[in-house]
């Protein structure tokens, strides 16, 4: 099957006519065995390269150019497949648009071609040419943070470590929310375990469903207890709720306030996360409870957004606090050009909405940084601490520095 691979990355080094002319010649003795075709255009400081060919011959290729040390910020823009090539009579032929009258570069490339005329004019392929050649896709391009040196540095939480009492029926762990723009803790999350530490599952399914909308509130009760034996002071704590469990429990809102204020906490310091796909399959059910969760000062948080099938659509419908944008979005962000163009549309509709943005399951720095340059500023995930039972793991924060 004939597979289309683009992606835009930028020279570590000096990219003068030397380098590109031996990269070239490299390429075409490296691809022609292979049958992979294309063009590499270099616009002075970017490379934007198209490789065409067998599916599992591409991804081999393209293995090796994102090992390649000679450039970095490499960004995948385009995965496809198509019935027949557009650059299929090169091996690999560079085009440095440097030197070219900037209204000559879209039709010196598309000359170089073997698409038939105008048969392009619809092709996405096409279509990111004539965006790179016009250089309009810097616009989406993040600050200059890219550009700094990266470090991490791991200190102390600041709070106490809790402890569970044997006859719970269950425990929690916490995990961090943080904010790396100010260097603060913004929220815990506090995460339900089995007693013995593990998955909840088996217990949840052990019980009938009315009892286990019953169990999901009780252990709330637990989660506020250990918020306040670790000193959470005016940080905030994020619990995720059932929302059936407001629907289906007699008096849901007043329990969970109570326990909050049991536990020396306010409701405006509590966070209660509801997944995406239940917001939808649950919404007309539980729109009265949302609006009791509202009205006695409890934040909304939309769990997991972007993971399953709701999309920004739901977003029409309501709108909480806080979106959590979900790992499968987040993971490799750095790389990919269509998890970038989710996140900036996300971020954008957030900031019109003015719902504070949160993203899941961070792990490399490199998708923190992107991140954070694109204008995230409270994050979740293994790189800054993993979830640890009845108290806060050391936090580990990334520090971008000369
Ligand atoms: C911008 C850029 C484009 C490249 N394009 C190709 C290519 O099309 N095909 C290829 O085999 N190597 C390409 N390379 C080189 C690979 O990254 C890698 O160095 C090379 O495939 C290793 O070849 P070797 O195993 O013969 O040393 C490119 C490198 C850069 C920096």
């Amino acid at each position: 099957m004939l597979s289309t691979l683009i992606y835009r990355s930028r020279p570590s080094q000096l990219a003068d006519a030397p380098f590109l002319a031996a990269l070239a010649d490299h390429a075409r003795q490296r691809n022609e065995p292979v049958q992979v075709t294309g063009i590499l255009l270099f616009d002075g400081d970017h490379f934007f390269q198209i490789l065409e060919g067998p599916y599992a011959a591409v991804n081999a290729v393209y293995a090796r150019i994102c090992d390649d040390g000679r450039h970095q910020q490499i960004v995948e823009l385009m995965r496809d497949y198509a019935p027949a090539r557009r650059f299929g009579k090169l091996g690999m032929e560079v085009f440095d648009m440097r030197g070219c009258p900037p209204e000559e570069v879209l039709p010196q490339i598309l000359a170089r071609s073997t698409l038939q005329p105008r048969a392009g004019d619809e092709d996405r392929v096409v279509r990111f040419i004539r965006a790179f050649a016009s250089g309009r896709w810097r616009q989406s391009l993040p600050g200059h943070d890219a550009e700094h040196a990266l470090r991490l540095v791991t200190r102390p939480a600041p709070f106490q470590p809790g402890a569970a009492a044997p006859s719970q029926p269950c425990r929690f762990a916490l995990q961090p929310i943080v904010d790396t723009t100010h260097q603060r803790v913004s929220a815990l999350e506090a995460l339900i375990r089995a007693p013995d530490g593990g998955s909840p599952a088996a217990y949840f399914a052990s019980l009938s469903d009315e009892a286990q909308y019953a169990a999901d509130l009780e252990a709330k009760v637990y989660a506020f207890q250990l918020a306040q034996q670790i000193g959470i002071g005016d940080s905030m704590i994020s619990v995720n709720l059932q929302p059936m469990s407001l629907v289906k429990v007699p008096d849901a809102v007043p329990e969970l306030v109570r326990a909050v204020t049991q536990s020396g906490l306010v409701p405006s310091q509590v966070i209660v996360e509801i997944t995406e796909s239940e917001f939808i399959t649950h919404f007309d059910a539980f729109e009265a409870a949302i609006r009791q969760l509202r009205a006695a000062g409890f934040s909304l948080a939309m769990d997991d957004f972007g993971a399953g099938y709701a999309g920004l659509s739901l977003l029409a419908r309501f709108q909480p606090d806080k979106i959590k944008i979900d790992r499968a979005i987040i993971s490799g962000v750095h790389r990919s050009g269509a998890r970038q163009a989710i996140v900036r549309a996300i971020l954008a509709c957030c900031s019109a909405l003015e719902i504070a943005v949160v993203a899941e399951g961070v792990e490399e720095a490199e998708e923190w940084r992107w991140l954070a340059a694109a204008g995230i500023h409270t994050f979740q995930g293994y790189l800054f601490a993993r979830p640890a039972l009845e108290q806060v793991a050391p936090i580990t924060w990334p520090l971008l520095g000369e």
